[in-house]
Formats: structure tokens, C-alpha cells, sequence
């Protein structure tokens, strides 16, 4: 699903990844973990297209997602495969405050151009497939943390990404509502063969993902 290999990224002298290969398959719930700096997120946001790695062609930097290498789209290309290919899941919901739980998630369908009856049959089964569906119409400050999240995941969904990448998805959730999320993501899987690469510092998610890779200093070194 995903094949990468030498992705390096520096902000002026500081060099944050060394050269980072990693590969991913289809159906693969992939968990990254280390300390605070090592590179995590700037590694997610160059897998998710969010970021562009530094000197790609002198490292000869690869990467693709689902066989198609992104590497050298331009942002309106970046833009399109993201919306097509790609949901994210940060530690903090960032649903848009004026919008209801069902316009938030509809809003990548909208870029997208998707048929709009499609759309809102998908976003109703993954109200339901979520268990959220009292919660249509809510806007965020009427959710609870854990309901918030999960309107996150939905959102993320809501365009069948090949991938989703998760940045401390339950880092901001209490344990209880932070072991539902993380089944969740296996339910998904199961039902979906959805594919996760999930950061995180939570260690009961870490034990229980099909591969746990550690970075260190800008390197997966296990
Ligand atoms: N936009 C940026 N500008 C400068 N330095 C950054 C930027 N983003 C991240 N860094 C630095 O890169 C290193 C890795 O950060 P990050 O990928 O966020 O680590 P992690 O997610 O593992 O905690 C840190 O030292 C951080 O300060
Ligand atoms: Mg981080």
C-alpha cells in the first residue's frame, strides 16, 4: 500500500529524518512510537502529502501509495490525490465549529465532486458503523470528546481512502473512550480491510497493531 524509501527532511541545519524507509500493506494496522522529536509527525506528513521531504533527488527519495508515486505532483495534483487517497486523524478533532457532526464529514465529498445521494448513504452507514448516529446534527462543542473523534474517523472515511494516517488519534481522550477508538480501528479493518499508520504513545495500542515501528533521532531503528 505504501513503499517509501529514503526520505530525508531538514529545517535549515537541523536534519529531523535520516533517511526514513518504510513499507506498508494493504490491510496493515501499523503503529509508530517514540519519543517526543524523533520525527513522527513530519514522517506522517510526508507519507500523507501534507509535506514534501527535502532534496528528493539527490536522496533519490521514493514514494508511492497504492502504486502511484506522488513525489513530483504539483500541489493541485497533491491536493486531488489527497482528497482521493488519503483521510487523517489528528490528536484534536479539528471539525469545523459551525458545521454539524454529518456536514463536517460530508465536506471531503464536496471537494471531491462526489455524487451527493452516494455521499450521504456512506455518511449514514458510518454514523451507524461508528455509532454515532444520535449525533447527525450536533456541532462539535456539543460532543463529547470521544463523539468528536469518532466524527473525525467518519470524516477521514468518508471518500474510501486507500489510507488513513493517525497522528495520537486518542492522545486527548480518557482511557475508556481511547480503547473504544482504537477497537474501532480494527473493526474497520476487519470490515473495510482499511489500512492505519497510527503514532502514538499509548502503549496497550501499540501492543495490539500488527507491526510496532520505533523511531529514533529521525530513524525507524526496529
Ligand atoms: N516546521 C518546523 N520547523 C522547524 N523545526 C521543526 C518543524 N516541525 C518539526 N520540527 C522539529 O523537528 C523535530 C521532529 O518533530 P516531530 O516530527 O514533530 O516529532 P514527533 O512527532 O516525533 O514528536 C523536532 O525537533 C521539531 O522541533
Ligand atoms: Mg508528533
Amino acid at each position: 500500500m505504501i513503499k517509501a524509501s529514503n526520505i530525508h527532511k531538514s529545517y535549515g541545519n537541523l536534519e529531523v529524518l535520516k533517511g526514513v524507509d518504510i513499507h506498508i500493506k494493504i490491510g496493515e494496522v501499523v503503529s509508530i512510537v517514540g519519543e517526543s522529536g524523533a520525527g513522527k509527525s513530519t514522517l506522517l506528513q510526508i507519507l500523507g502529502t501534507l509535506d514534501h521531504p527535502s532534496n528528493s533527488n539527490k536522496y533519490n527519495t521514493e514514494i508511492s501509495i497504492a502504486g502511484e508515486s506522488f513525489i513530483n505532483m504539483n500541489d493541485k495534483q497533491l491536493s486531488k490525490f489527497r482528497n482521493q487517497n488519503i483521510g487523517f486523524v489528528f490528536q484534536f478533532h479539528q471539525l469545523l465549529p459551525e458545521f454539524t457532526a454529518l456536514e463536517n464529514v460530508l465536506l471531503p465529498t464536496k471537494i471531491g465532486g462526489a455524487n451527493e445521494k452516494e455521499a450521504l448513504e456512506k455518511a449514514y452507514a458510518l454514523f451507524e458503523d461508528l455509532k454515532i448516529e444520535q449525533r447527525l446534527n450536533h456541532k462539535p462543542n456539543q460532543l463529547s470528546g470521544g463523539e468528536a473523534q469518532r466524527v473525525a474517523v467518519a470524516r477521514a472515511l468518508i471518500n474510501s481512502p486507500k489510507i488513513i494516517f493517525a497522528d495520537e488519534p486518542t492522545g486527548n481522550l480518557d482511557s475508556k473512550n481511547a480503547d473504544d477508538l482504537h477497537r474501532l480501528f480494527f473493526d474497520l479493518r476487519d470490515k473495510y480491510n482499511q489500512t492505519f499508520v497510527i503514532v502514538t504513545h499509548n502503549p496497550n495500542l501499540a501492543e495490539i497493531t500488527d507491526r510496532k515501528l520505533v523511531m529514533k533521532d529521525g530513524m525507524i531503528i526496529e
